[in-house]
């Protein structure tokens, strides 16, 4: 328990407006993890899995209306519009306060309200911080013990100190003696994902499905903690972290940032293919940075699970993912085999008959709908990782060395190229995107600019903080230590729509030349777009066949990337005046060296 006197008022205000049948402080123990778990089994909420196939693990399927996180209905929340920026929903915080407050009033009624101490890093670790998150939802509770450290301990060390208040519900209060639904949530047009960034509040309603209601996540370690971030000079990132251990045993760090859906988990997990290299994973999805005494930039990963997508997840595409989640599982919106065990497209073998999709039906392999939804996710301790790096708690962090952007890019961009200086690094995280196909994500076909790949994630104006990663650069207290960086491109493919590139366990040959690039034991080609490989210095024993792809995969075409500067220009002028001239100067620099 705590004596925590803001802890307690604000859990008592917010309970007398939410009406909760009780109000229960959740701890973080096995025994109480077990009993929220058979509660929702015996409520029809929960599938218990083949404990011989999946020990300790739970399906669970949402409302059709609740798979995804919604950006449309996710606002930031800054007392003047401008500083939420051209890429964020905007409402004034009172304005939204008085509209989520009618909501919340009598919200919880037939529910419990849980109140979840939680801390996004290492427990006591400088970097780390505490959030309270009070919820309606026990799925919520217990996806949290995964992703967080979770309960008592982290009450123990708030003692009466500061906490980031977190409040969300699913926005379904039941009449005396009503059914609860499977999956109760609110309507898509009630729901509201509101940050308060300059308060540093997040209060969710409505929605029960991760990044929405998991508000450790997206919403605090990335929209918040962003925000802060700038004020207090250090980074919060949408990256995975990684260690690369090269055949003489040296060691370095890498964070990389992709778009969703570029195979962030993938790589965070990869098994090289060239012999004596190994990596090991810090993190999937978040980095947070600071510089340490020796002027390094050193990382953690706030999160202590993996919240990953599951179709498509194979021993074939990810080994490491699919060993993660072999226990102490929780799955969402995949199928259900006859013997309690889970499937979905793309686990690698074929779906037995008489499988439970998403939707809880018998799947009918007639009628063309896919059994996982395509979102369906696994939610597995991050410690269950077999590839699990040995740092990967250290309070303090590991040593970053270099930064990686990407997107899915089947021209123009080549396989990997070196950025030439810090500035011009900030300017490719800035014009990072990737191909959608309109199918897809019901977008326009074309590239999507997601700068830094945290165009839904960053807690204010896009251009400040591209600002602010310029000004890391000023402020480093070593420039010579910050991290070189780079941009990749594992998507290229010919004329034809051939992969150029064969990816996943291959990807490791790019990483080698990263790693001998930042040690300066190979010579990279100068380009208009910085520097690429020597076509010599890209290892491919083993995949021979590839080296007659290899002149396209690195080649800068600058006709293309004239066409490109034309899109960059249309994507920069979104952002005005905020848009830092150090950019600016980066972009005419490109300009002038294509012509
Ligand atoms: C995620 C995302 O869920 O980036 O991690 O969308
Ligand atoms: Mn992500």
């Amino acid at each position: 328990m705590t004596n925590n006197k803001k802890l307690l008022a604000w859990v008592d205000e917010w309970a007398s407006l939410c009406q909760p049948d009780k109000v229960y402080w959740c701890d973080g123990s096995e025994e109480e993890n077990q009993r929220l778990l058979d509660e929702m089994v015996a409520s029809g909420a929960a599938t218990k899995l083949n404990e011989e196939k999946q020990p300790g693990s739970y399906a669970f399927n949402s409302d059709p209306s609740d798979v995804a996180r919604v950006e449309n209905r996710t606002y930031i929340c800054t007392e003047k519009e401008e500083d939420a920026g051209p890429t964020n929903n905007w409402m004034a915080p009172a304005e939204m306060k008085a509209i989520l407050r009618e909501k919340f009033k009598g919200c919880m009624k037939g529910r419990t309200m849980y109140v979840i101490p939680f801390s996004m890093g290492p427990l006591g670790s400088d970097i780390a911080k505490i959030g309270i998150e009070i919820t309606d939802s026990a799925y919520v509770v217990v996806n949290m013990r995964i992703m967080t450290r979770m309960g008592q301990k982290v009450l123990d060390i708030l003692g009466d100190g500061d906490f980031i208040p977190c409040v969300h519900s699913v926005g379904a209060p039941l009449k005396p003696g009503q059914k609860d639904a499977k999956w109760p949530c609110a309507p898509i047009e009630e729901k509201y994902i509101s940050h308060f960034p300059e308060t540093q509040e997040i209060w969710s309603y409505g929605s029960g499905y991760g990044g929405n209601a998991l508000l450790g996540k997206k919403c605090l370690a990335l929209r918040i903690a962003s925000y802060v971030a700038k004020q207090e000079g250090w980074l919060a990132e949408h990256m995975l972290i990684m260690g690369i251990t090269n055949p003489k045993g040296e060691k370095k760090y890498i964070a990389a940032a992709f778009p969703s859906a570029c195979g962030k988990t993938n790589l965070a997990m990869l098994i090289p293919t060239i012999p004596g290299w190994k990596v090991e994973t810090v993190g999937d999805d978040i980095a947070w940075m600071k510089f340490g005494a020796d002027g390094r930039l050193y990382a953690i990963n706030p999160e202590a699970g993996f919240f990953g997508v599951a179709p498509m997840t194979s021993m074939e595409t990810n080994p490491n993912a699919m060993l993660s989640t072999k226990a102490n599982t929780i799955f969402t919106n995949v199928g259900v085999t006859p013997d309690g065990d889970i499937w979905w497209e793309g686990i690698g073998t074929e779906c037995p008959a008489g499988t439970i999709n998403w939707k809880n039906q018998p799947h009918n392999p007639d009628a063309g709908e896919p059994v996982a939804h395509p979102n369906a996710r696994f939610t597995a301790p991050a410690n269950q990782c077999p590839a699990i790096d040995p740092e990967w708690e250290n309070p303090a962090g590991v040593p970053i060395s270099a930064f990686l952007f990407g997107g899915r890019r089947p021209s123009t961009v080549p396989l990997v190229y070196q950025a030439k200086n810090w500035n011009h690094g900030v300017f490719m995280g800035s014009i990072v995107g990737s191909e959608v196909t309109a199918a897809a994500i019901g977008l326009k076909a074309g590239v999507r600019r997601d700068p830094f790949a945290m165009l839904p994630f960053c807690g204010y104006h896009m251009g400040d903080y591209f600002g602010h990663w310029v000004n890391i650069g000023k402020i480093a207290p070593d420039p010579a230590k910050l991290p070189k960086i780079f941009n990749v491109n594992w998507f290229r493919k010919d004329e034809n729509g051939k992969w150029l590139w064969p990816g996943y366990g291959d990807n490791m040959r790019v990483l080698e030349w990263i790693f001998n690039a930042c040690d300066g034991t190979v010579e990279p080609v100068e380009t208009p777009i910085g520097f690429v490989p020597n076509k010599k210095d890209i290892n491919l024993s083993g995949i021979e066949s590839v080296a007659e792809n290899m002149d396209e995969l690195l080649s800068v075409n600058k006709e293309k990337w004239l066409d490109e500067c034309a899109l960059i220009e249309e994507h920069y002028a979104k952002f005005g005046a905020h848009l830092p001239n150090e950019l600016k100067e980066e972009f005419e620099i490109l300009k002038a060296s294509l012509v």
